[in-house]
């Protein structure tokens, strides 16, 4: 089926099964290569993205149900990496292989999104839906703070 939804501020049309996931989609059709497939299974949050600005697991959201909605990738999170998530996490030097980190950055855009000042336990709860195999949690969450505090 045809399905037409917005990425990154630009409509786009797929034809695809309407049960595919959006990650595929992302990653397959539109060559956005900066969401991650981990685990497909929504244990991981390599794949989030936001969709009408709620982050959301492209792995477990069927391109169907965008339709008409408008999503949101790394890539367009901002122009050119300007966005306070983005600064705070080159300022505290968080990735390590990288391969978890733009799932990370969309949950703590949305994150900073809905409460501009969380408490550390409340940054802890929200971002215990993504894993790191190579353990930047310390610095994930001095990232969240110091954007939280400057951005
Ligand atoms: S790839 Fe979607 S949660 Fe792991
Ligand atoms: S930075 Fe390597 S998996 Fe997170």
């Amino acid at each position: 089926m045809a399905i037409t939804f917005n990425v990154n501020g630009s409509p786009v049309k797929v034809e695809a099964p309407a049960e595919t996931p959006l990650l595929w989609i992302l990653r397959e059709y539109l060559k956005l290569p900066g969401t991650r497939f981990g685990c497909g299974a929504g244990l991981c949050g390599a794949c989030m993205v936001h969709v009408d600005g709620d982050r959301a697991f492209s792995c477990q959201t069927s391109v169907s149900a965008v339709s008409g909605r408008s999503v949101t990738t790394i890539e367009g999170l901002s122009k050119d990496s300007t966005h306070p998530v983005q600064q705070a996490w080159l300022a505290e030097q968080v990735p390590q292989c990288g391969y978890c980190q733009s799932g990370h950055i969309m949950s703590a855009a949305a994150l900073l999104a809905h409460n501009a000042k969380p408490s550390r336990d409340e940054i802890v709860e929200y971002m215990s839906v993504h894993i790191c195999r190579c353990g930047t949690y310390p610095r994930i969450l001095s990232a969240i703070q110091r954007a939280s505090q400057e951005g």
